[in-house]
Parts: C-alpha cells; structure tokens; sequence
C-alpha cells in the first residue's frame, strides 16, 4: 500500500475525505489522546469540518496535510500558527487512525510538515502532549524536536491532572 501526503490548501477534499478525519478524531482510542476537543454528535462534528475545509485556502493561520492509502485518509496534521510568540511559530496537531498506527505515518507527516513549515519562513516547530503519550513522543524525538518544557498538572481529562510535555524544533 502505497503511502500518499497531500496538501488540503493545493487539493481540495472530498467529503468523503472529510468523513474519514471525522472518523478518525472521533475514534475512542484517538480521543484518548487528544488535549482539546468538545463532544458533539458525529454530524455536528462533519458540519464544522466541512465548513473549516470550505475556507481553508482563505486561512493564513493553518496548513493541513493528509496522509491517504488507497485513497483513504488515515492520518492527518494541521500545523497552526502560535499567538505571543516573538518569532515565527507553529505548533502540530497530528492524528492517525488505529488501524494504521506503526507504519511510520505520522513520522511521514510530519517530517513534511517541516518542509512546508520552513517554505513558510516559520523558525519553530511545537508539539505539545500528554507527558504519557510515549507514541507521539517517540515521533517527536525522532524527528529531532527537544524536550522543552514539561507543565505539571495542566491538563485535566478524564477526571485526573495529567502533565503535558512540550518539545520544540528549530528549523
Ligand atoms: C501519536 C500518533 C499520531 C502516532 O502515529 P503513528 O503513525 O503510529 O506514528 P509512527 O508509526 O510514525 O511512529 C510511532 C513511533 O512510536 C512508537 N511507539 C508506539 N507506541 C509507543 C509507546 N506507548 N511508547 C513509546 N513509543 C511508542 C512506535 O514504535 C514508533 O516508533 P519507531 O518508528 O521507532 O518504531 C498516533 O498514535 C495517534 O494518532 N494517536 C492519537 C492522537 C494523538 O495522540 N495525537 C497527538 C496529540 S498532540
């Protein structure tokens, strides 16, 4: 299977497409993951996908890459720009469906963000997560971003404080 990434601003998605990054943010095993997010039904959520799609090429303040295998969308990366930051800053949200998990999708994503990042003239890269997240950890380490901080107790979910790490790449 062969791995495709594409950029949503140069090529438009189907609402096909749309529907499977609905899919996969609404995924239990996703979710478990993710820092910010309301519960909303499954249509609700589509609507405000397709509506945030409908205007990404007007957006200056995200990019979106999605990886696609046989012409599905099992992962995707939004980079988004950072407010009151002195220089130039993106920070990466990133999600791939569970069935794709350790085919090196994400690592795959985000080392093209980077590309897209620097064309952008952007100088860092952020990626904040669960300190418990030892997957996205690995991709972020891999990928050469350093352990910047680590913010004890700031995330509250599931009814416990977690810390969440945040690791940075100069590019
Ligand atoms: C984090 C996530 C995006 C990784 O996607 P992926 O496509 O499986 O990532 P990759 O295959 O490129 O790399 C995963 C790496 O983490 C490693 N890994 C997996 N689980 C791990 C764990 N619990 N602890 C440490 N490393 C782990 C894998 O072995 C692999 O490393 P390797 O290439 O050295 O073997 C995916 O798990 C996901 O969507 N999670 C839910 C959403 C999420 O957490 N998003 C990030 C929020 S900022």
């Amino acid at each position: 299977m062969e791995l495709e990434i594409i950029n949503a601003k140069m090529n438009p998605l189907s609402d096909e497409d749309i529907r499977d990054i609905v899919e996969i943010e609404c995924h239990p095993l996703v979710r478990k993951w993710l820092v910010e997010y309301t519960i909303k039904g499954f249509e609700e959520e589509l609507r405000e996908y397709k509506d945030f799609f409908s205007k990404l090429r007007g957006n200056d303040r995200v990019e979106v890459l999605v990886a696609k295998m046989n012409n599905r969308v099992v992962g995707f990366l939004a980079l988004w720009c950072v407010d009151n930051c002195d220089e130039q800053a993106m920070s990466i949200g990133i999600s791939v469906h569970p069935d794709y998990w350790g085919k090196n999708i994400a690592s795959t994503l985000v080392r093209e963000s980077i590309k897209l990042a620097k064309n952008r003239g952007v100088k860092k890269l952020i990626i904040e997560t669960l300190e418990e997240n030892g997957a996205m950890r690995r991709v972020a380490e891999k990928l050469g971003f350093k352990l910047e901080t680590v913010r004890r107790g700031i995330i509250f979910k599931d009814g416990v404080c977690h810390n969440e790490v945040a690791y940075t790449l100069r590019i």
